[in-house]
């Protein structure tokens, strides 16, 4: 089974947000088909650098949007991109230097994203909803 598998309860009625979520995963799962095909060692470095890129670009977007409607929780939501941000390129550097397991590494970022979304991401599109009314 993919690390990230995308059900519908992840979506959170907010379209913008919900396509870039989409493509995350679809993301994550691609390291998952590499490691099937035996090849999660060959693609890890490129697999996690794509990983970090698209979610700077989707962090700064929700940020964006989260600032735009002056959210108040913004600064804690912020704060778990940014730990998320910080273990993804830790994972990076470790890759550069000693084996880091593709395995390890799909399950951890398939495990945040889901949880992420179904909190503190599903948090700040409900208070959006509610605010708009
Ligand atoms: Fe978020």
């Amino acid at each position: 089974m993919e690390f990230a598998r995308w059900t519908e309860d992840l979506v959170t009625g907010h379209p913008q947000v919900d396509t870039q979520h989409r493509r995350w995963y679809a993301l994550v799962n691609e390291l998952h088909e590499a490691i099937v095909a035996g090849r999660g060692d060959e693609v890890l470095g490129a697999a996690l650098r794509a990983v970090y890129d698209y979610t700077d670009f989707h962090f700064s977007a929700e940020e964006g949007l989260m600032q735009a409607h002056h959210y108040p929780a913004f600064g804690s939501h912020r704060a778990t991109h940014l730990a998320l941000k910080r273990q993804v390129k830790d994972l990076i550097e470790r890759n550069a230097t000693r084996k880091v397991l593709p395995l390890t590494v799909g399950l951890f970022l398939g495990n945040w994203l889901r949880d992420h979304i179904e909190t503190v991401d599903r948090r700040f599109i409900e208070w959006e909803r509610a605010a708009a009314r």
